[in-house]
């Protein structure tokens, strides 16, 4: 059977920006420089997409267009017979437990979206917004509806079949996102005080720089560009063979990096505007981002309620292209790997992160008190994922690619069997071969204290 490819080469970066641009973007990343002391968070961060993210971003470009197969497959093809394949299940069961958490903040969404359209944010100031959040998320039944819609929502466009509905929505809904992002930032850089906020986001304080900061960066730096599990490897299996990978690399690290950013430039300005601290948490954009809406916008009737409306959706959204690419991973995984139909593959994906969402979800209220190593399930679900299954996924990636697959495999790739340049090349591999390998495990002994 021919393989579905994208229709075109902008159909295929908006894809896997699609994938790329989601709440770890709006929600994680802010929330993340937030509590590492902002500003020199930032750069370090920037440091992580450029050295260790876009080449290992093209490492998986690579895997996945050679292979023509998803992650769960894709190892056993180039490498048959090896131990590669773990790459591919340690992909597949990161995407699981992300997809399990990821969706209850989705959800979330959902409720937002719902408040806003009741006109529920009007006459509410900061405290307000504080006081509910709190009510709404340790509920033990609210979160878990949501949790239950988005999931059930993935699921669906999952096994219908997602190549044209992706790139199609992916071409609409990015643009949007990001003239409303644009909008918002502008607005909440003119709100009272909005200066500190600035401050925070700008001039790097580096006395807040510990271990801890280069393991955050690091993981939020994977985590946002959906790195080392195999999602961008199994999208670029349906990429053209005049797709460029390097081009596509960059366009995709800088269109991610770029609404990182500009969501930093609405979330802290917003929140040093109303006293509300930049480490809140995971909490940060629904406490602030609600008087924003009310603060820039509450002397015209029902202008807060649309903005506020047509941001939570847009997120909601970019959110779902997220989730879907998760989905679409493990489904993949089980189909070619167990034989089960896409829809039976789908239940069972669906289920199990239904089960880790309730779990998360719950740990946040009433559960909060049952731990692993002092971590929540939320917490620990994240911490492990971000911090550890990802960075090592795209250590393996770099390792594999590097010193098991020929150079000229790579640079084939790359340069679409020599019809174009790709000056970058010794440079792309000495980073894959040495320098990122040694800097994620160095990052990981010195945070993880193996030594
Ligand atoms: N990159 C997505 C975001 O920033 O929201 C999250 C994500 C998607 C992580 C897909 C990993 C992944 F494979």
């Amino acid at each position: 059977m021919e393989r579905a490819n994208f229709g075109s080469k902008i159909g295929a970066i908006l894809a896997a920006a699609g994938s790329a641009v989601g709440l770890g973007n709006i929600w994680r990343f802010p929330y993340e420089a937030g509590n590492h002391g902002g500003a020199a968070f930032i750069l370090i961060y920037l440091g992580c997409v450029c050295l260790l993210g876009l080449p290992i971003m093209i490492a998986e470009f690579t895997v996945g267009r050679r292979s023509k197969a998803s992650t769960g497959k894709a190892y056993s093809i180039l490498a048959p017979d090896t131990q590669w394949k773990w790459i591919g299940y340690l992909g597949v069961l990161a995407g699981a437990l992300i997809l399990g958490y990821y969706s209850v903040v989705a959800g979330w969404t959902l409720e937002y979206i719902v408040e806003a359209l009741g006109n529920g944010f009007a006459g509410k100031g900061a405290e307000d917004f504080v006081a509910s959040f709190q009510s709404f998320s340790q509920d033990p039944v609210r979160p878990l509806v949501w949790l239950v819609v988005f999931l059930l929502a993935t699921h669906f466009i999952v096994v219908k079949g997602v190549k044209k509905g992706i790139e199609r929505s992916a071409k609409i809904l990015m643009p949007m996102l990001f003239i409303l992002i644009l909008i918002l930032a502008v607005c909440s850089m003119t709100l009272p005080n909005a200066g500190k906020g600035l401050e925070f986001l700008l001039k790097p304080d580096f006395s807040k720089v510990d271990q801890d900061v280069f393991l955050g960066a690091m993981g939020q730096a994977f985590f946002s560009l959906s790195l080392g599990m195999g999602c961008l490897s199994t999208y670029a299996s349906y990429f053209g063979s005049e797709t460029k990978l390097g081009k596509t690399a960059l366009s995709v690290g800088v269109i991610d990096t770029f609404v990182a950013i500009l969501a930093g430039f609405i979330i802290f300005p917003a929140a040093f505007s109303v006293g509300i601290q930049p480490d809140a948490g995971p909490s940060l954009i629904f406490i602030t981002l609600p008087n924003v809406f009310q603060q820039a916008f509450g002397a015209i009737p029902y202008l807060p309620m649309l903005f506020s409306v047509m941001f939570y959706v847009l997120l909601a959204l970019a959110a779902l292209t997220s989730t879907i690419s998760m989905h679409e991973v493990v489904t993949a995984f089980l189909n070619e790997q167990f034989g089960l139909s896409r829809s039976k593959a789908a239940v069972i994906v669906t289920s199990f992160c239904m089960i880790l969402g309730v779990a998360s979800s719950l740990s946040l209220g009433i559960w909060s008190e049952y731990t692993l190593f002092g971590l929540g399930c939320f917490d620990f679900l994240d911490f492990l994922t971000a911090k550890i299954m990802l960075p090592l996924g795209g250590l393996l990636v770099a390792v594999f690619v590097a010193w098991y697959l020929k150079r000229s495999v790579s640079y084939d790739e790359v340069t679409n069997y020599g019809l174009q340049k790709a000056p970058y090349f010794p440079v792309y591999m000495f980073i894959l071969k040495y320098i990122a390998p040694v800097a994620i495990a160095m990052i990981f002994i010195n945070e993880l204290g193996w030594i």
